[in-house]
């Protein structure tokens, strides 16, 4: 029982974050955090999720939707601030609670780290070949219908074969981006700087020329009555049920976590990286949801491209934006599934430095500095679940996992201030407990939000995770051998 709560030398964390022959390669600046986070969080969430949240629950209000749901992210984003710029290494959370908390309880969350960054990555990936499928066929060329489905259909509480082969093209792009990341996190950087520029040209561009078609009279009324009774449909109950839906979008920035090791000065850069690009997100979210609620009837945006319906719905003046926008979120998405499989993978890698998985997933490639084997094996279980299962399943799953994190982390930050008060803390979340607490409890009401059958998947999941950790973990931990 006393093992269960064995914890790792703080000390011997904060050398080994140090550590600059772990492989790792320590190339990145605060731009790159600021360019890496926006390439994270901005794609699915803003690029479809959005009209179908403004058509099914919140209308124009949607916009009051995605201030509420920043402000839990801003909360959680200020805790992991203060915790990885006091511990940063490569595994986020998990490293942070296991010189902290003990083994258990950082395999505990080290497992759902792996279902957020898993299964998001995966739900991603079936987003772009939605939107690929999309453009394709607007070109006139029809992949076959039994290589663009999920192989599975969840129906009626039963899992069924839906008739398709497997969802090509989700799993191509997870392919292209392993390759991609195996090539070296500068390159990866590279290639990300440059998605980001295009998705955020593309964003900008439907700001500028969709202000001048806004009619007002889209926004009235800006709250649409609830008149079902129904919570959740409109109203304020609406403006709430789409801030959880939204929350989503802004996933991605904690990613930014797991590359403490590759980041030339962590404490300094990595909180001002994680609250730039929220910041910038936030932003952003807010201003495209008031103009393509002022450009098309909320009632008419539940489509999986919204953004590109509002353009077309202009006619011949905004012709030529439609494509543009098409591939603006097709590379926007990509970069998404870039970072989070970065995450997913560094995480492997710093799970297995510990001895909780197996040794392979710490090599690293000694000419790229890439926990290879690590890379690789998140691309081939991304791949097979992304081609697999379909979108809804998987979306529900990563929510749920993602504000079980978040609430760890925030709650983990007043338990610290107790324990390690004696730490250095380059970053300080402010007036805490006050703003941890908070955070933690929107998240926890969130997650109390979701439906049952969520809550079912995610037991199952921690239950799978005790077994590899009574059968394997605990007996190959290091800590163990010392
Ligand atoms: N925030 C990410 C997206 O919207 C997960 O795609």
């Amino acid at each position: 029982m006393k093992n269960l709560f064995r914890k790792k030398d703080i000390a011997a964390v904060l050398r080994e974050s140090e550590d600059n022959n772990s492989g790792l390669h320590r190339t990145l600046n605060v731009r790159h955090l600021v360019m890496l986070g926006i390439g994270a969080i901005v794609g699915t969430g803003i690029f479809v999720i959005t009209g179908q949240a403004a058509a099914m629950y919140a209308g124009p209000a949607l916009t009051i939707s995605f201030l509420i749901s920043a402000i839990g992210c801003v909360f959680a984003g200020l805790c992991y601030a203060e915790l990885a710029s006091m511990i940063p290494v490569s595994g986020s959370v998990y490293s942070y609670s296991y010189a902290t908390m003990g083994e258990f309880l950082a395999w505990f969350i080290g497992w759902d780290l792996i279902l957020e960054y898993l299964f998001a990555c995966s739900t991603v990936s079936i987003g772009w070949s939605g939107y690929v499928v999309n453009l394709l066929n607007a070109w006139g060329l029809h992949l076959p219908e039994h290589l663009v489905h999920a192989t599975l259909s969840h129906t009626g509480g039963e899992w069924l074969w839906s008739g398709s082969i497997i969802n090509f093209p989700a799993v191509f792009i997870v392919a292209l981006v392993t390759t991609l990341l195996l090539t070296g996190i500068k390159q990866s950087a590279l290639i990300n700087n440059i998605i980001v520029v295009v998705k955020v040209a593309v964003i900008l561009l439907f700001i500028g020329f969709g202000l001048s078609y806004i009619d007002v009279g889209n926004w009235v009324p800006y709250i649409p009555q609830n008149t079902t009774g129904e919570f959740g449909h409109f109203g304020w109950s609406g403006i709430l049920r789409g801030a959880g839906v939204v929350f989503f979008a802004y996933l991605g920035f904690d990613a930014l976590s797991t590359t403490a090791q590759e980041v030339r000065n962590p404490q300094r850069d990595m909180p001002r990286g994680i609250l730039i690009s929220l910041a910038i997100c936030a932003l952003l979210y807010i201003v495209v949801t008031a103009v393509l609620t002022g450009m098309v009837h909320y009632t008419q945006l539940n489509v999986d491209a919204p953004i590109a319906l509002a353009i077309d719905k202009v006619g011949a003046g905004l012709a030529w934006l439609s494509p543009l926008i098409k591939l603006g979120a097709i590379a926007g998405i990509s970069s998404v599934v870039l970072v989070m499989m970065m995450g997913q993978s560094r995480i492997y890698y710093a799970i297995s430095k510990d001895g909780l998985l197996p040794s392979i997933f710490s090599k690293v490639n000694a000419k790229r500095g890439v926990p290879q084997t690590a890379t690789i094996f998140a691309g081939c279980l991304t791949g097979l679940i992304a081609g697999l299962f379909p979108l809804d399943v998987l979306s529900e799953l990563v929510s749920i996992g993602t504000l079980m994190a978040f609430a760890i982390v925030c709650i983990s930050v007043v338990v610290l201030r107790k324990t390690h008060a004696h730490l250095a803390r380059p970053f300080k979340t402010p007036l805490t407990p006050f703003v941890p607490l908070l955070g933690a409890a929107i998240c926890m009401l969130q997650m109390a939000a979701l439906p049952w059958h969520t809550w079912q998947r995610l037991i199952i999941w921690m239950l799978i995770g005790f077994a590899v950790y009574f059968i394997y973990g605990r007996r190959h931990s290091h800590l163990n051998k010392q």
